[in-house]
């Protein structure tokens, strides 16, 4: 096990997060122990940060003791994972559309303390205006409008030095044009209000998605 970023180990071509709640299996396969510690195993094809990661990603900016704002946190599958890696101070305020993945997440936010759910309108930052200013603004909401969804938000609660995060679904803003062309148009979107530090296409793990790790400007 060799630690490739803070809360995160690499074993082989595994990813691992230290679990904030030993025995907890919840979204992983397995539980590993190390020096004393608990591990859990990070997919990389149910998760896209993982997937940036294991494609060879350098920037990765979680900490422990951050707040971030997810935008389309649904079940929590994701999340689980930077909550484990921000830990027990930390917090991350979890905006989801779907009454159906809100219950699901419900438990999973209950259990790991550092998660609050929030059934809400990405698209509607007011509907949670009241939330604490983030560090990291990450969203995998997979609109056709995903970059002003972020822009919006970012402008709303992002710290002046934050991160943003986002993964671009090439198929969900336009079916017909290739993945290639939407990449950069929403890049030449983006790139008005964020300095883009990487970006990392995500097959084989997920088809047409595009990671980006950017600094707002
Ligand atoms: C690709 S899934 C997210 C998977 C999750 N990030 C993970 O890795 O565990 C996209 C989610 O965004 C939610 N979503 C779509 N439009 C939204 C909106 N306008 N506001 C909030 N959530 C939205 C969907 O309901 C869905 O749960």
């Amino acid at each position: 096990m060799k630690q490739i970023f803070p809360g995160v180990w690499k074993k082989g071509n595994r990813l691992f997060t230290k679990n904030l709640l030993p025995g907890d299996k919840t979204y992983t396969k397995t539980l590993l122990k190390f020096k004393g510690n608990e591990y859990r195993e990070w997919d990389p094809y149910r998760s896209k940060p993982a997937a940036a990661i294991l494609k060879g990603l350098k920037t990765f900016p979680l900490k422990k003791g951050m707040k971030i704002l997810y935008l389309g946190i649904a079940n929590g599958a994701t999340a689980s994972f930077f909550s484990d890696i921000i830990g027990k101070e930390g917090v991350i305020y979890g905006i989801e559309i779907s009454e159906r993945s809100i219950r699901d997440l419900n438990p999973v936010a209950e259990k790991r303390g550092n998660i609050v759910p929030i059934l809400g309108n990405a698209k509607l930052p007011n509907e949670y205006s009241w939330i604490e200013k983030a560090d990291i603004v990450y969203e995998d909401v997979a609109t056709d409008d995903q970059s002003e969804v972020l822009v919006r938000n970012c402008k709303e609660f992002l710290k002046p030095d934050g991160f943003a995060m986002i993964a671009i679904k090439a198929r969900s803003i336009d079916v017909v044009k290739s993945p290639k062309t939407i990449y950069k148009q929403e890049i030449s979107k983006l790139q008005k209000h964020f300095k883009i530090l990487e970006k990392i296409e995500l097959d084989p793990y997920e088809k047409d998605h595009m990671f980006l790790v950017m600094k707002w400007m």
